[in-house]
């Protein structure tokens, strides 16, 4: 991915606060955004802040064939989200299941302290829609639908 930030106001901004700019750069671009039409697997967490996001998965041969995030939440959970859709891509069910925080904190780079959560909830999600998908899968690849809250 390249690093083609934004040099406005809302760069500074969240520069000063503590962002990367490889997460900046993942917040802006928010190239793993959207739906997948007839999804393997839909699984959607709405974290302890209220922030909600959801998953979408096909899985082809055990292997993540295709990824979309939905966030509806703050720019940490928007560059976490994405990041994390840019790791579970092409992986392995079995690669898939080993990412986790600190992972993702190692592909973000940074983020500032009181953010870390939303790095946690963006790997909640992938993992329970992981989790979603082995449970719910029957060979049959028939769409599924999973909603959590969680409470920390
Ligand atoms: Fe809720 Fe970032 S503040 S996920």
């Amino acid at each position: 991915m390249g690093i083609d930030v934004l040099h406005d106001d809302a760069y500074k901004m969240l520069l000063e606060a503590g962002y990367s700019e490889k997460a900046i750069q993942y917040f802006h671009a928010k190239e793993n955004i959207g739906t997948i039409e007839d999804a393997d697997q839909i699984t959607k967490i709405t974290g302890p802040c209220g922030d909600t996001i959801k998953i979408c998965l096909n899985v082809d041969d055990e292997k993540v064939s295709d990824a979309k995030i939905q966030v509806f939440g703050c720019p940490g959970a928007v560059a976490s989200g994405c990041a994390v859709i840019n790791l579970v891509k092409g992986k392995t069910l079995e690669q898939a299941r080993q990412i986790d925080i600190d992972v993702l904190y190692k592909e973000l780079e940074k983020l500032p302290d009181k953010k870390i959560h939303c790095a946690r909830l963006a790997v909640k999600t992938l993992q329970k829609t992981l989790e979603d998908y082995s449970k719910n899968n029957n060979g049959s690849h028939d769409r599924v639908v999973n909603e959590s809250w969680e409470r920390n």
